[in-house]
């Protein structure tokens, strides 16, 4: 078993030869990527960190998990874009989908909470509250060390740490994720004597997963990070060696293609289980801040189904005919409950009775696929054998595979995004930072 593409339900839609005229075209984009002679290549790194990473980094940040097992009830992990989404997208696939809440017998493992990934005070004045006296540590993660949102929340939590522990045993609650070099981040670590961990240079925030940035939380969580870089060498193997016919992850890149060219604009990635929406969310950064160039790409856009059908379902179902929908499938559900007969059918269930939630929810998903098909909203799967950690690697790798595959086919950078930058100028004018002065002159008139 392996995650699988499948486009079938859209074959209404789209021809035997646009496909292999298209297959020819994403076979030379993925040389591009292998001979690393396209666009961003200075960013290819991750292209082989499962087969090819720190092993010695790979044993401190399991160490470092368990020294924070150990010692904290909570653990803060402080990033925002790249340096976050990909932590919580694989802690929320994979462990407890109450993680926070369930008993510590259940858990077993630190409560894991997420800031730095906006500048809401009333936000972090909760987080603040939910940590209490507890004993907790602090994994901030900037790769640049300079990003506004992060830096603020760990101003915050490390002045907190330091008042309740000291300065010298608040250090060692704190790991700092970031450039091997440079950075104030950087800086204030070695200054201060934190363990560090390293975004290497060629990966880029989005692509970061799986280095120390997604893995020392994922660790912290409990689950199994060996197995993840298994899934995810899996993923590779059979992205970079399969031919057109048997790639998942080139299918997939040519076939949104294909639509993207006949107008629709936006792709819809659907989930039918909550513990994937963050798997949306890290999928949404990737493809959006990759492809999103030059007045190009497809929007990447995300629901979270049966919950949205009763919300979204409507537009998607009969609204402006712009989107195709991809399905995150889960195969085998974690877990199964079953529907129990009642003596007097008052709520008309009975039809369900002694069938799972999961058959129930199977048969929404094929009749939403066939329903949307009809609407003319094109439908794609991507099948996930079932939630753990092996799985997750690979789809990991096929989404991030896909992707350069996917840029290079539509004639952009998927490795740069000069385009974030723009809040931030105005952003640092607007607070004054230092020079910054003449545009602020500017802006404040534009506000007036
Ligand atoms: O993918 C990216 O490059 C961005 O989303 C970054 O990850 C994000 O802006 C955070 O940057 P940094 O890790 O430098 O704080």
């Amino acid at each position: 078993e392996k995650i699988t593409f499948d486009y079938s339900k859209a074959a209404g839609f789209i021809s035997d030869e646009e496909v292999t005229y298209m297959s020819k075209l994403v076979e030379d984009a993925k040389k591009q990527l292998l001979d690393r002679n396209g666009a961003g290549n200075d960013f290819l790194g991750w292209l082989d960190l499962p087969v090819d990473y720190d092993k010695e980094e790979f044993t401190r940040i399991k160490k470092a998990a368990e020294k924070i097992q150990g010692d904290s009830e909570v653990l803060i992990v402080i990033g925002i874009g790249g340096s976050y989404l990909g932590a919580r997208a694989a802690i929320e696939f994979l462990r407890h989908g109450f993680y926070n809440n369930v008993s510590k017998e259940i858990r077993k493992t630190p409560e894991i909470y997420y800031c730095g990934n906006s500048i809401s005070g009333t936000y972090l004045q909760g987080l603040i509250d939910v940590v209490g006296d507890r004993d907790f540590s602090v994994n901030i993660i900037s790769k640049s060390g300079t990003t506004t949102e992060p830096a603020i929340a760990f101003r915050i939590f490390k002045e907190m740490l330091e008042k309740k522990y000291g300065k010298a045993e608040a250090a060692k609650r704190i790991y700092a994720t970031t450039d091997k070099a440079k950075g104030a981040l950087k800086n204030l670590a070695t200054e201060e004597g934190y363990e560090t961990f390293v975004v290497p240079d060629d990966v880029g925030g989005r692509f970061s997963v799986l280095t120390a940035v997604g893995l020392l939380p994922i660790a912290v969580s409990g689950a199994d990070i060996d197995k993840l870089m298994e899934g995810a060498a899996e993923g590779r193997k059979l992205a970079l060696e399969q031919k057109f016919e048997e790639n998942d992850a080139l299918k997939y890149a040519a076939l949104r293609n294909i639509l993207l060219r006949k107008g629709k604009s936006v792709e819809i990635l659907a989930n039918y289980e909550p513990s994937l929406h963050y798997v949306s969310e890290w999928w949404k950064q990737l493809y959006g801040e990759s492809e999103g160039k030059d007045q190009k790409g497809l929007f990447p856009a995300s629901v979270d189904l049966t919950t949205d059908l009763h919300s979204m379902g409507q537009f998607i179902q009969d609204g402006s005919r712009i989107m195709f929908e991809t399905v995150m499938n889960v195969e085998k559900s974690r877990c199964e409950v079953t529907i129990q007969k009642e003596d007097v059918d008052l709520d008309g269930l009975n039809y369900l009775a002694g069938k799972t939630m999961d058959f129930v929810n199977k048969s929404a998903m094929n009749g939403t696929i066939l329903a949307h098909t009809d609407g003319n909203v094109p439908n794609f799967m991507v099948k996930i054998p079932e939630q753990n950690e092996f799985y997750l690697g690979e789809l990991f790798y096929f989404f991030e595979f896909a992707c350069g595959v996917s840029g290079y086919l539509l004639g952009i950078n998927p490795f740069n995004q000069p385009g974030v930058e723009s809040y931030k100028k105005n952003m640092f004018a607007l607070l004054g930072k230092p020079g910054y002065e003449d545009a602020r002159e500017a802006l404040l008139n534009r506000l007036k």
